[in-house]
């Protein structure tokens, strides 16, 4: 059963999401995008996570509670609903979203092939554990003089979930240990540009591009 129309996450997603820790509508959107968008899914969600406590015995949490007191989001909030909103959540293309982030980076021809290599080897794995939706790693088809540029496009469900992926995993030892110094300091300058597409538009760039170079099955988050 659909539970969130504008991303289509279904009651088992949610149903895991609960069952690995998240007991709140927050928490439960951080991880899996279900009422990130509109928001009118959100007091199915906290239905969903009080009936998974209560059959495990567990009592629903301050938060939760607290959450559903005050109805969050508030209806009647400033820009609430958002301009554009459908009267009735109806599964439509503009409303099932992904936030996609767009990274390049310039790396030293002479460092190029061991960049790539310890992307391939060490970072998307990495990136694979945590549920991360690479979309496409590879090449730029620009050639430039100085420089080799490489593009890493990754997928998530919301602006918060990138964030605690940049603070959880990027900043992290693990992270810098598993990448290596050689291939931070191989890149000489990175961009990152980020927008929200629909999920289609998401799913087709996996396709056209699948193949060309380094494209993992999709993740989870
Ligand atoms: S229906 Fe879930 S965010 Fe809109």
């Amino acid at each position: 059963m659909y539970v969130c129309l504008c991303t289509g996450v279904n009651s088992e997603t949610v149903t895991q999401v609960v069952a690995a820790g998240a007991r709140t509508s927050q928490e439960v959107a951080d991880a899996c995008g279900a009422g990130s968008v509109c928001g009118r899914c959100r007091s199915t969600v906290r239905r969903i996570i009080a009936a998974e406590l209560a059959a495990a015995g567990e009592a629903a949490p301050a938060a939760l509670v607290a959450e559903e007191a005050a109805g969050w989001p508030p209806e009647e909030a400033a820009g609430w609903p958002p301009e554009g909103a459908p009267s009735r959540p109806r599964r439509s293309v503009p409303w099932r979203t992904r936030l996609v982030e767009v990274r390049t980076y310039a790396v030293r021809p002479a460092d190029a092939e061991r960049f790539h290599e310890r992307v391939v080897l060490a970072g998307l794995p990495l990136l694979g554990e945590q549920g991360v939706d690479v979309v496409h790693f590879g090449p730029s088809e620009t050639p430039r003089d100085q420089a080799v540029d490489f593009v890493l496009i990754r997928s998530f469900p919301s602006r918060r979930a990138l964030e605690r992926l940049e603070v959880e995993l990027e900043g992290s030892a693990r992270w810098r240990a598993a990448l290596g110094a050689d291939a931070a300091d191989a890149v000489v300058e990175e961009r990152q540009v980020a927008l929200l597409l629909p999920v289609d538009a998401v799913d087709g760039l996996r396709s056209r591009l699948r193949g060309a170079d380094f494209t993992p099955e999709a993740g989870t988050v």
